[in-house]
């Protein structure tokens, strides 16, 4: 039962919100229950299961972590359940994967984004993008219907827009995700950094001078190494400048373009901000494997700007 829409805001839940305010379809609004059910159960996982590598290693090479390999089947057995999910593709298989060809959606998805950080205690995230039809290749990320992530730090946190602003709720103590607050925005120009891979600063001049100039202008220094805690602390704030750029070691910079750029530039652009990468906005650029990485400056639009052409 959704509660009149002139409930007080600050106790719209996730369910009254989508139906409500974004008034998504009914099975997209059923589709962003089911993930933020999984996102519970990855929450309490976080908070009661044992830290640790798994053994295994995923298409990049990367050590997979115990919590990685549980939050992937927690999330896919969502996905599956909710009989809306037509394919899907996740930072730990190396191909899309095909559920129900007939359904409505595809997701794409990071899991457990800064597992590394699990035994420091460290916020962690999981990172979720939601296109109509079967599928991905070949598809931009402005061509998303949704896109969401959740925080798992002192509070879990959802972030969601369907396209009509981004909004964020805090899971309550009977597990229901409440809205905190509607329509967050991102203002022009950045206050706060968060520059990742400085390995790449060996051989990018570019990305040298946009660090002496934040440097120079003393902007406040904000890194985790989590993309999701890194990126929400621009959404929380309303400003600042994440980059993960390329080097030698990564030279399309770290991090993956279809779970992880993706989702955050539609996020970015919705709040009023700009996510590059470097030439393009990043929303334009079409998914070409799942497997493509892509160079990353999100954010205060001036900022994003400024940092482009010092990349040129
Ligand atoms: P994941 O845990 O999903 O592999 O993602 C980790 C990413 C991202 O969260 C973060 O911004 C980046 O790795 C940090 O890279 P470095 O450890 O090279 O700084
Ligand atoms: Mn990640
Ligand atoms: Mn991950």
């Amino acid at each position: 039962m959704n509660p009149s829409p002139s409930a007080p805001a600050e106790r719209r839940s996730l369910n009254s919100h989508l139906y409500h305010v974004s008034k998504a379809p009914d099975n997209l609004r059923h589709l962003i229950l089911d993930i933020s059910r999984a996102a519970k159960y990855i929450s309490y996982a976080i908070q009661t299961t044992e830290a640790g590598l798994s053994g295994t290693v995923n298409m990049f090479g990367e050590q997979q972590e115990k919590l990685d390999i549980l939050s992937d089947q927690l999330i896919q057995e969502h996905l599956q359940e909710s009989r809306l999910v037509a394919s899907f593709a996740c930072e730990e298989h190396d191909s899309v994967i095909e559920l129900d060809p007939k359904a409505s959606y595809s997701v794409v998805f990071d899991p457990l984004d800064g597992s590394s950080l699990v035994d420091v205690n460290f916020a962690i995230g999981s990172i979720f993008g939601i296109y109509a039809g079967k599928e991905l290749i070949g598809r931009k990320p402005s061509e998303q219907v949704a896109a969401l992530y959740v925080l798992y730090g002192p509070r879990t946190i959802l972030i969601y827009s369907t396209g009509k602003g981004v909004h964020e709720f805090l899971l309550n103590d009977v597990g229901e995700f409440i809205l905190l607050r509607e329509n967050l925005g991102i203002a022009d120009t950045a206050k706060n950094y968060s520059p990742g891979n400085l390995r790449a600063l060996e051989d990018n001049p570019g990305y040298k001078q946009a660090l002496d100039q934040w440097l120079k202008e003393q902007l406040t220094l904000r890194y985790s190494g989590c993309l999701v805690a890194d990126v929400h602390h621009i959404f929380s704030k309303g400003q600042g400048i994440f980059t993960n750029i390329g080097g030698s070691k990564y030279p399309r910079g770290k991090l993956r373009h279809v779970f992880e750029c993706g989702p955050f530039a539609y996020l970015a652009e919705q709040a009023g901000g700009a996510a590059s990468d470097g030439k393009k906005a990043i929303i334009d650029l079409p998914i070409e494997a799942v497997d493509q990485r892509c160079p990353l400056i999100i954010g205060s639009k001036k900022e994003v700007e400024r940092v482009c052409k010092m990349l040129q």
